[in-house]
């Protein structure tokens, strides 16, 4: 496991890690500003549900500007009926609520030694909303898919060139058949109870929960179903790696992964003083069966506390109660397993684009 810097600079009496930036605990931290990359700020990151101005944000082109009174969605490809459906025809369809986190697949790629091109998110690429808005499913049976349908293709309103010299597409990304038909695939028009804003994909967007973010497509535009896989630069030349088996594969499932939000790395705390350590855990595959702790880097472990169980998707908040004793430098890491026996890994898994970073993050106290 990786020390933190903090740890390594007490023997050179180095008390604090200069590096540690502390965002303002109300704003969004940006990466980049056109197109529009931000992070959620650490502190957002210590309640369930992220205040949506805090959301953390990944847009690969220019907000789209669109009138939910003229818009509408198609669904045509390989099927015998193809469908259209306007704003007010979806919102006046019975609402079904799913709560679900959202992680970016580069979340931690900064964390990455040697250094990886690409959005250099620390800890914030990954935010908890609870969605509203209405299946896919009806819509896919309504248009009547062929028996040859493989997957379904759903495009964005936004375009923009995806690199230099490779001309304008649009974001497009498809799913397998069988995930656009899970009944919590949905339609979404509503974020935590309010229209959903610009940033978020207003006025409706695709969510895939369990999935990391690329599947959740914005500003949809139309759904294609289609009969061959989806070729295209967002589904097969980005958002795929090779995993530490050497198989190249694109991007589903977030892998398991907990991180600590309280306390911050570089705090002091008083001796003697009670501290509830807390965070946040979750995967893709299935539901978190266990987080242990450690305050001393991973020497000894404890089991925590799970905070209520995960409702829907969304992550998993957990706690340990600890009680410092004596003055000195600690670290705190925690390490997350899930349902399906997966371990969150002690290591990150070094890739070249940056995907799936999710190994143990050491938080480094000093106990005054
Ligand atoms: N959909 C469209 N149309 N355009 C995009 O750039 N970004 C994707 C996904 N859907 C994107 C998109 C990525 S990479 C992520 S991580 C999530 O949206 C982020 O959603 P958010 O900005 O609402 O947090």
């Amino acid at each position: 496991m990786t020390l933190c810097t903090c740890i390594k600079a007490e023997s050179v009496k180095v008390a604090e890690d200069p590096t540690v930036t502390r965002p303002g605990s109300h704003e969004l931290v940006p990466i980049d500003t056109r197109p529009l990359v931000a992070e959620t700020p650490l502190s957002a990151l210590r309640s369930w549900l992220t205040p949506t101005p805090l959301f953390y944000v990944r847009n690969h082109f220019d907000v789209p500007e669109i009138d939910a009174d003229t818009w509408s969605l198609t669904i045509d490809g390989a099927v015998s009926n193809p469908v259209e459906i306007s704003f007010s025809e979806l919102v006046r369809l019975p609402k079904k609520t799913v709560p679900a986190m959202m992680e970016c697949a580069g979340n931690n790629r900064s964390d990455l030694d040697p250094k990886v091109p690409g959005n250099p998110f620390r800890d914030g690429a990954v935010s908890n909303a609870v969605w509203a808005g209405a299946p896919l499913k009806p819509f896919l049976q309504q248009a009547g898919f062929s028996s040859g349908a493989v997957e379904v293709l759903f495009e964005g309103t936004d375009r923009g060139e995806p690199e230099p010299g490779r001309g304008e597409a649009p974001y497009q990304r498809s799913l397998p058949l069988q995930i656009a038909l899970h009944p919590d695939t949905m339609l979404v028009y509503e974020m935590s109870g309010e229209t959903l804003t610009p940033d978020h994909g207003f006025p409706v967007r695709l969510i895939v929960p369990r999935w990391y973010g690329m599947a959740s497509v914005k500003w949809l535009k139309s759904i294609r179903v289609i009969e061959r896989p989806f070729v295209g630069f967002f589904q097969t030349e980005r958002y795929v790696m090779t995993d530490e088996s050497g198989t190249e594969g694109q991007l589903s499932l977030m892998v398991v992964k907990s991180f600590v939000s309280w306390p911050e790395h570089g705090t002091s705390l008083p001796v003697g003083q009670p501290v509830a350590v807390s965070g946040m855990a979750w995967s893709g595959a299935g539901p978190i069966r266990r987080v242990d702790v450690s305050i001393d880097g991973g020497a000894t472990w404890q089991d925590a506390h799970m905070d209520e169980s995960a409702i829907g998707y969304s992550w998993q908040e957990w706690h340990i109660d600890w009680t410092p004793e004596e003055p000195g430098h600690c670290t705190i890491v925690a390490r997350a397993a899930d349902d399906t026996g997966n371990l969150q890994p002690l290591e990150n898994y070094w890739n070249p684009l940056g995907y799936c970073i999710n190994g143990v993050k050491p938080v480094c106290v000093t106990v005054v």
